[in-house]
């Protein structure tokens, strides 16, 4: 499905995110032939640019950073669409330019007033971005004729209480239905996939409970350090920045119910009855670590510590490794353990979802039993090396009975000749769409800083365990585990 006529605005799109995921997702949808003939894209900055400098810059972004090939006759048919507006946030003429320019495309351009905002901005600056819209009354579809949408990036508050001030203003400005919070975790192949494993197979379903599964460990672990970024992650810290919404996202597509349909409102309200039922556990002095890298080797090579970063202050206590032990209240998940951790500069990027099995209530092969033998474990590979592992023993070809753990790999790039679209490719696809299916809605939101609140008030004035970068993160996010007699899986 094609979307309909329409500009796609971005404020901060001289930023990171703009340059390196949104502009290549614009171009990439170009060249797969899934934008409208009639489609602009308009640019917000603080710059004094015309609109050839923003295409100029677009063009380096699509080509660097693009996951199809590069093709000059698509870039060529893009090219005459781009549109720049330069001004600060609290600039008004800024955005009454902005708003006649969107006047005015509609008949240049034929866009039909149809617009969505892409807030690709800090988080301290939405309030002011949603009063000039409001102002202006960019954000309204009465008046604009077409559809106004708002893209929101994370973190989206930076507590309960704040994203709950949050919502009430962006409710204020867009309807409900027209506001897109974007996790772009959920646009990633292998993670819509977890919902088709779950639910269009007959043989995953019935162990996936209590009774069968001992334990789920949902790790993401990444080998970049904070990059550029130091104003705003130290000011979040691992636990804000991917726990509240990347990795509860993981545990609740892991953990809900069947979803009566595949629409928005049926997954919804199956994740949100997850996320709702996720408690800490009462000692989190021995089951929430949080740490911090110092120097260390990364493949090969020498990295700062966390404090030695441009722009982190002395002393900073932020954490860039959190890991913590969360249960499920409900039938399906009381007592089964949720270890869920996340961390910068450990040994290598890898995200991945493993439900650890119980071991064979009763093994017949009297001289080799072993630690490990018959627990089980699928292990969902969300990245890299896409696909799904199944582990699990097997004879060991020979005269003896001699038995072993093995792997049984589905390998996305071995069973698909189709190739994946980039999560932000998908996602604003979406938006342009209006299929809101894998955005989270403001009840998710709030019930995912529920659970993060009190672990940041019992973090708050601890110093976060040192760990040297290049290593699986703190030694006391292991004793966490040990003491539960298990290990963290080597992802
Ligand atoms: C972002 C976080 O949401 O996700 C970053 O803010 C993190 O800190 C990034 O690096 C990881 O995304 P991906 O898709 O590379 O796993």
């Amino acid at each position: 499905r094609i979307p309909e006529p329409c500009a796609l605005v971005i404020f901060g799109v001289t930023g990171d995110l703009a340059r390196k995921k949104l502009i290549p997702a614009v171009y990439d949808l170009a060249n797969r032939g899934l934008l409208p003939a009639a489609f602009v894209i308009l640019g917000f900055a603080r710059r004094d640019w015309g609109d050839g400098d923003f295409e100029d810059l677009a063009r380096e972004a699509a080509k660097k950073h693009a996951r199809t090939p590069w093709r000059e006759e698509v870039w060529t048919r893009l090219a005459g669409n781009f549109k720049f507006v330069g001004g600060s946030f609290d600039d008004n003429d800024a955005f009454d330019t902005l708003t006649s320019t969107l006047d005015d495309l509609r008949a240049s351009h034929a866009i039909q007033g149809n617009a969505a905002f892409y807030f690709s901005i800090p988080p301290g600056a939405f309030p002011l971005v949603l009063k000039q819209l409001e102002r202006t009354g960019a954000a309204d579809n009465t008046v604009s004729g077409g559809w106004r949408r708002v893209v929101v990036e994370k973190p989206f508050g930076n507590d309960l209480d704040s994203a709950r001030e949050l919502d009430d203003l962006v409710d204020d400005v867009f309807t409900g239905e027209d506001v897109y919070r974007i996790d772009h975790y959920l646009g990633k192949e292998t993670v819509q996939n977890i919902l088709a494993l779950r639910f269009a197979n007959a043989m995953f379903e019935p162990v996936w409970n209590s009774n069968y599964v001992d334990s789920v460990q949902i790790t993401m672990a990444e080998d970049v350090g904070i990059g550029s970024r130091a104003g705003f992650y130290d000011t979040a810290g691992a636990a804000r920045d991917v726990l509240q919404n990347h990795l509860l996202q993981l545990l609740a597509l892991t953990a809900m119910e069947e979803p009566v349909g595949y629409s928005p409102d049926e997954i919804r309200t199956e994740k949100l009855k997850v996320l709702r039922a996720i408690t800490l556990p009462g000692d989190l002095e021995n089951n929430a670590v949080r740490g911090q890298y110092a120097e260390g080797w990364v493949a090969g090579e020498k990295v700062d510590g966390y404090l030695s970063e441009e722009n982190i202050p002395a002393g900073s206590t932020t954490e860039t490794y959190a890991a913590v032990k969360l249960g499920i209240q409900n039938r399906r998940w009381a007592g089964v353990p949720f270890y869920v951790r996340t961390g910068k500069r450990l040994p290598r990027r890898v995200t991945e979802i493993a439900v650890m099995f119980k071991k064979a209530p009763h093994l017949p092969f009297h001289a080799y039993d072993t630690e490990t033998l018959g627990h089980n474990q699928l292990v969902i590979r969300v990245q890299p090396d896409e696909g799904v592992t199944v582990k699990f023993g097997s004879k060991v070809p020979g005269t003896g009975m001699e038995l072993r753990d093995i792997s049984m790999d589905f390998l996305y790039g071995e069973a698909f000749t189709e190739s994946s679209p980039e999560a932000y490719e998908r996602l604003i696809r979406d938006v342009l769409i209006g299929d809101k299916t894998l955005f989270p809605d403001a009840a998710e939101v709030e019930a995912s800083w529920a659970v993060i609140d009190p672990l940041e008030a019992f973090w708050a004035g601890r110093k976060p365990h040192p760990y040297a970068a290049g290593s699986w993160g703190p030694a006391a996010a292991d004793e966490m585990l040990s003491r539960d007699g298990r290990t963290w899986r080597r992802a």
